[in-house]
Formats: structure tokens, sequence, C-alpha cells
């Protein structure tokens, strides 16, 4: 219907346009003698030239966007703002740092789900142009950041799998898995995760998720990547390596006989749950490896240090310059991220009911963060200026090093929010009332033409602002 509106205001360009040439043709055609014809001729005259004149606004539109499913909305757009020419509103700003997740496309596996926030190389993989517009920017900014979520149902399990061009990092969100991560020496790490708590998969180690509870698990999962995230999964390379070469390999029972016995399903079994899978594990057992390699590749988040202010908490899974404050194993944690290059930090951040995370901006990482819970308006300043929208259950916000922003928390329920920044050294941060304390009365007098006795009406707190609530 919409769509329908917009051809009708094009029509009366066109008809503007077709009315001069009318005039010509018309009196050349007064020569004819059959009315009738004369008619017919002007009217298929007008055919051709509405249809020349659509099919040129619409190449006009290719051109210009070079994205042929954006047209639908551009038209839409067009309407909504009837007087602005058509190529100049595609989508509204705010989409370049806020994903709306829930409807993103669902890829859906016999043992569960995934959805993604990404950058993709071919735009047609885009669901819409307010995902792309998030895809894209994500990938200008050079922004280091994937999203995904992962839902595996019980007992199902994420298969084992690499990643060749990023870093990643999980937080659990709801369930209990079990996890194998393998390094480059062929050790593999096994150990348990609840919610709250946080894993760290480092470029290029064979991993995999194995969910041991009843419910189903919920990931977030970051990746430190902000092209198209290249996974292998062990499955396919192994029906795609020739069975002489997997036999010789292996060197099992049966030789290549017992390699040809493998079926490959129709299906892909990136999460898979087969049906028959208690007549084919009968005695599974979930081992926990020492401490000592666990804490690598496992942080208790949840179980970690809380950052209290007037409005909410923080907690880090970082790198800490200092680590007086860390337990031995979070030592472990803290010192083996650092020692990768384009590793994440994550933080849950949770805002009380009309808290505020005030305005700030960090020197070292771009930010990318999911709601969990709550909502909030969100605040982002950049050198175009201001873009404030609102956040809700399951939405995805970026937010791009250097950026102004700040988040208050509008719901009754507390908003939480996880966080990922890439940088693997300490996160680097300045609050609004920290730079502007910091800059000498006289100069802020001067800059924004007011007595500098003024500024001592702003107060400085003993407790850190960081989320405050009046
Ligand atoms: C199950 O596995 C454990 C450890 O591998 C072993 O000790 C036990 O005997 C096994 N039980 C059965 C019933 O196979
Ligand atoms: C891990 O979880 C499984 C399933 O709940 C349990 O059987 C196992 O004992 C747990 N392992 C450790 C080390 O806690
Ligand atoms: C490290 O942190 C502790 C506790 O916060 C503090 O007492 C100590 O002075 C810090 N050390 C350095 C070198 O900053």
């Amino acid at each position: 219907m919409d769509n329908l509106a917009f051809e009708m205001h094009e029509d009366a360009k066109q008809n503007a346009v077709s009315a001069g040439k009318m005039n010509a043709t018309s009196r050349m055609e007064m020569k004819r003698q059959w009315s009738l014809m004369r008619i017919f001729l002007v009217c298929l005259l007008a055919c051709t030239i509405t249809t020349a004149v659509g099919v040129l606004i619409l190449s006009l539109v290719y051109v210009n966007h070079s994205q042929p499913r954006s047209e639908v909305h551009l038209g839409l757009e067009a309407l909504q703002t009837a007087t602005i020419p058509v190529v100049q509103k595609a989508v509204d700003p705010k989409f370049q740092f806020l994903n709306h997740l829930p409807k993103s496309k669902v890829f859906e596996f016999p043992g569960g789900a995934i959805q993604w926030a990404r950058y993709r190389n071919n735009v047609k993989d885009y669901v819409s142009i307010e995902e792309e517009a998030f895809g894209s920017s994500l990938n200008r900014q050079r922004s280091q950041m994937t999203l995904g979520t992962l839902r595996i149902k019980s007992n199902g399990l994420r298969a084992p799998h690499w990643h060749f061009n990023a870093n990643e990092h999980g937080y659990l969100a709801q369930g209990t898995a079990w996890i194998g991560v393998v390094d480059d020496g062929g050790v593999v790490t096994t150990y348990n995760v609840t919610a709250g708590q946080v894993i760290f998969f480092p470029k290029n180690t064979v991993h995999w998720i194995k969910n041991v509870g009843n419910e189903d698990c919920f990931f977030l999962l970051f990746f430190s990547t902000h092209d198209e995230l290249q996974t292998l999964d062990v499955d396919d390379v192994f029906f795609s390596t020739p069975e002489d070469i997997a036999s010789r390999s292996l060197k099992p029972e049966g030789g290549i006989n017992f390699i040809r016995t493998f079926r490959k399903q129709k299906e892909d079994q990136g999460v898979n749950l087969p049906p028959n899978l208690a007549e084919l594990v009968v005695n599974a057992t979930y081992v926990q490896s020492a401490d000592s390699q666990v804490w690598r590749y496992f942080y208790d988040l949840k179980g970690s240090k809380e950052y209290q202010f007037p409005g909410g908490v923080i907690q880090l899974a970082q790198y800490w310059k200092n680590r007086s404050e860390l337990s031995n194993n979070e030592k472990i944690f803290s010192e083996f991220l650092n020692q990768h290059q384009n590793a994440l930090s994550l933080s849950t951040l949770r805002i009380y009911n009309n808290g505020l995370r005030q305005p700030h901006f960090h020197f070292n990482a771009n930010e990318m963060g999911y709601v969990i819970s709550g909502c909030a308006q969100v605040g982002i300043i950049n050198t175009q200026g201001t873009t404030e929208f609102n956040i809700h259950i399951g939405d995805v916000v970026f937010f791009p090093t250097g950026t102004q922003h700040y988040i208050k928390s509008t719901c009754d329920e507390d908003l939480l929010l996880i966080l990922a920044f890439s940088t693997e050294d300490q996160l680097q941060t300045l609050d609004m009332d920290d730079y502007l304390q910091a800059t000498a009365d006289h100069i802020l007098a001067q800059l924004f033409f007011k007595k500098q006795s003024e500024f001592k009406k702003i107060p400085k707190f003993k407790e850190d602002q960081a989320i405050n609530l009046p």
C-alpha cells in the first residue's frame, strides 16, 4: 500500500514530463484522420514514457546505493518525508549504533540456534537496511567486533570447531555447559561453566560447548573481528579429507574401511543433538582440568569484585596493571588475556531504575553491548552530533572508540548490559564530571562566557559518580 502511494507521487512528476512531449506529438497526430486511433497512440506513447521514466528513476536509485534490496525501504522513507529526494534518506543514523537482534535471521540447527549482529561481505546477506547500516558501521570503524547469540538445547553440542580470524569471548547468560579447549600443543582443558561466568577461546584453538544441564544454554559470544568470521567445524573438515589421508593419519583398526563407515548428516551439525544420543553415548564423564589450566580460558565474572556506585554495579573480566586485588586464579586469566593480540575485555553493567551511567568515553577500545534485562535511553555524541535512542532486551549497541556515550535506565527492573571492549589491555575511560573538574575554572569561564566563580557551583563528590542516582 505504501509503495503504491510512492509510485503515485512519482507518476505526478512523470505526467508533467509527458504532458510537454504530448503537445509536440499531438500536433503531428492531428494530420491523422481516425480520432480513436489517435487517442490510442497518445495513450501508448504516454505509457512508454511513464515506463521509461520509471525505469530511469529506479536505475538512479540502484546506482546511488548499489544495493538493489534497499529499493523497497527507500520507497517507504520517501513516503514518510514526501518532499525529501528519494536517494537522500536511506536509514535512520541511529542504526550505526543499534541492532535489534531479535529481528535478525535465526540460523536453526538440530541442537539449537544462532543469531548474528555482524558485518557481511555480501550485502544480500543482511535482512534489512538497518542491519546493513550496523554491520557496515562495525566494519568501517574497524571495530574488531562481531556478536553472536548461541542457544543450545539440553544435551546439545556446539560441534568442536575453530576460528581463523578472531578470538572468542563468551558470557553464559543461562544454563550449565561443559567446555573443551585444545591449544596448539594438543593439550585439552575442560571445565564447567554456569550462568554469569565467562569463557575465552584464543584464535584457532579447537573448542566445543556441551549443554550438561536440563534447561537451554544461552551464550553471548563476542568475536574480535569486523570481517566475516571464518570457522571450520571438525565434522566438516573430516568429511572433506580424502579417505586414504584420514586413514593414514588416524591409523584406525580396519583402516580405510573403517573411515568409510562414517556418514555425513544431511543437515548442518553446527549445533548437534542426535535423536538416538542415549544409544550412542553410554558413559559420559565431565572432568575438570587443574585450576592453572582452567583459569586461562575461564573467568568467574559474577563472582569477581563488584565496583559499587550510587546508581549501579560494574564487574570486569579484563587485564589489570595492578593485580594486588586479584585472587591467584584471576591473575592467571588477567595475564593470559594480555598475552593475546586483539583479545577482548568483558564487563557487566547493572544500572538501577533511573540510574545514569554518566557521559564518558574510552581511549583504547570500541565497545559492544547486549541488553540482558531492563531498558534504557542511550545517547552517543560524536563529531556529527548527538544520536539518542531507546534499548530493550535483545538489543545490541556499538560505541566506537572516543565517542562520548551515556546510558539511563528507564524501567523498574534493573538494566543489565553485558559489554565487550576491543582491548587486551586495561580499559581506559574518562567520565564527563572528571574531565570538567580537571579543567581550570578560568579556562571554563573563558570557554562558556561565564564568570569563573560560577564554576564553584559544580560540586566534587567523594564517591565516584560513574553511575549516579539523584
Ligand atoms: C564409566 O567410565 C568410568 C571412567 O571412564 C569408568 O570408571 C566406569 O567403569 C564406566 N562405567 C561403565 C558402566 O562403563
Ligand atoms: C560438571 O557438570 C556435570 C553435569 O552437571 C557434572 O556431572 C560434573 O560433575 C561437573 N563437573 C565438575 C568438575 O564440577
Ligand atoms: C595497587 O592497588 C592497591 C589496592 O588498591 C594499592 O594499595 C596499591 O598502591 C596499588 N599499587 C600500585 C603500584 O599502584
